[in-house]
């Protein structure tokens, strides 16, 4: 069996088997992956240098290998903060609104995505696989490829594809895509993306589809489908019904004192939607004066990216509307919106989801979305939450048994609140089995086979020596 070289920008070292932390679903599911496949994980240490070096800090725990480098300030400006974050994020999210082109962005995402293969290539063997993981690292494999690497090399897109009319607004964007064209195999979230990257690179590049879905660009060969990701299904079981994760269930239902809660989770970033979140459920109290004193809704979003204009903005505007719900809304002894901005471990968050009657998750556009896959699985059989989930969400796909809403209509998700408040146990149950099936059986031991499958399978074809 081949190794398994993972590249991404992040890198959490893997704790052992089965091990519930502080990590998040992706960094659990690649451990488990680099375990099984006695594999190396290479990235960036999230800490900055005053002067790149390429040193390599290299730990090894439980089979696996963690590379990490650190980077120089400028690196960290102009990659992580500027093209990945200010430009890539927000356009590949659909908000051409807010993302910034900067040509110092561009050289210094280049520069580090060189930075990377100059350092990784001396570690890598002939016959390794190698995984690169998401927007960050979109020319690695053409850098890779630069330095003489034959290996098989796959690609995958945490997050959404741009409609084309959208990706077209960014300079060199050709460029980019082409790049892209490096890898052997190239997995997207859901059919949605990946038709909307066929679509750009048989309109834009020329391209020609096969009828199995290869594509052919000049004499590149590419492999492209769709892997939905989900969690890992065995380890998250194991989590919630740790002692902390029924110490937190308690905690949360003690503290309710038969009040209903409907939950949120998502990073505190602008794409989860959590102002038309707040907004939906500020209508759904000025449409149920009834119901108020009977529920309230938690929201636990921890800070992200924090160096980023738009993320600070966001962080500022969430204050000010969970505190002008609870001033209008609030009586003595009921609080509308618990606001917290914290973040908390796996297993203490599965006893939340478990305390909860309702998860509201309602991104704008999300390329999957784990915490809703997550809050079915902590569900208890016999009395089941209801999910209402965003249309927009890649998890919608799978999920087609939750509520699915319009997260941008504060009367479609005020409206889907009162569903989920009325509606009765046996349909509860009937909605959770079905989803429970689709997380349970399409999980990230199932994602992570059938990418890695494709690409032993993949290969590009070489054009014939002269
Ligand atoms: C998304 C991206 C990941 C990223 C994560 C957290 O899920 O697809 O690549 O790691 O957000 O963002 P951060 O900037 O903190 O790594």
């Amino acid at each position: 069996m081949s190794r398994l070289v993972v590249i991404s920008n992040r890198v959490s070292a893997p704790t052992g088997e089965g091990g519930a932390g502080a990590q998040g679903g992706l960094a659990v599911a690649l451990g488990a992956a680099l375990r099984e496949y006695r594999g190396l994980w290479f990235g960036w240490s999230g800490h900055r240098t005053d002067e790149f070096t390429g040193h390599i800090e290299l730990q090894r725990a439980h089979g696996v290998t963690t590379a990490t480098i650190d980077l120089e300030d400028q690196d960290v400006d102009e990659y992580y903060n500027g093209y990945a974050n200010r430009t890539l994020w927000p356009l590949f999210h659909y908000r051409i609104d807010l993302a910034e082109y900067d040509r110092s962005f561009d050289s210094g995402y280049q520069r580090v995505n060189e930075r990377f293969a100059e350092t990784v290539t001396p570690l890598i063997d002939q016959d390794d696989l190698v995984w690169v993981h998401d927007y960050h690292l979109i020319p690695l494999g053409a850098e890779l490829r630069a330095r003489g690497l034959k290996n098989r090399i796959g690609f995958f897109l945490h997050i959404p594809w741009p409609p084309g009319r959208l990706l077209v607004s960014l300079p060199d964007h050709q460029k980019l895509v082409r790049s892209l064209l490096a890898y052997d195999l190239i997995g997207f979230q859901t059919r949605e993306w990946l038709e909307a990257f066929r679509d750009y690179v048989v309109r834009e590049l020329g391209g020609n589809l096969d009828a199995d879905g290869t594509l052919h660009v000049g004499d590149r060969t590419v492999h492209v489908a769709a892997y939905p990701i989900g969690i890992d299904y065995d380890d998250f079981m194991e989590a919630s019904r740790s002692p902390l994760a029924h110490q937190a269930c308690n905690r949360l239902r003690e503290s309710a004192a038969d009040r209903k809660v409907i939950i949120g989770v998502d990073r505190l970033d602008y794409s989860k939607g959590l102002q038309e979140r707040f907004t939906g459920y500020q209508r759904f109290l000025e449409n149920n004066p009834d119901r108020h004193g009977e529920l309230f809704m938690l929201q636990i979003a921890p800070p992200t990216r924090e160096e980023v204009s738009t993320y600070e903005e966001i962080r500022d505007n969430l204050d000010g509307l969970s505190g002008r719900i609870n001033g209008a809304f609030a009586e003595i002894d009921w609080v509308p919106v618990r606001y917290v901005n914290q973040g908390y471990d796996r297993a203490s968050l599965a006893g939340f989801y478990r305390a909860a009657q309702i998860a509201l998750i309602t991104p704008l556009r999300d390329g999957m979305n784990l915490v809703a896959k997550e809050y079915v699985a902590a569900q208890d059989p016999d009395d089941p939450g209801v999910l209402i989930l965003s249309r927009f969400a890649g998890a919608a796909l799978q999920l087609k048994d939750a509520l699915l809403v319009n997260p941008y209509s504060a009367d479609e998700v005020s409206d889907a609140i009162k569903t989920a408040l009325e509606m009765p146990r046996e349909e509860r149950i009937r909605r959770w089995r079905s989803m429970m099936e689709s997380v349970r059986d399409e999980d990230v031991v199932k994602w992570r086979h059938d990418f890695v499958a494709a690409l032993e399978g993949a290969r590009i074809r070489e054009p014939e020596p002269p």
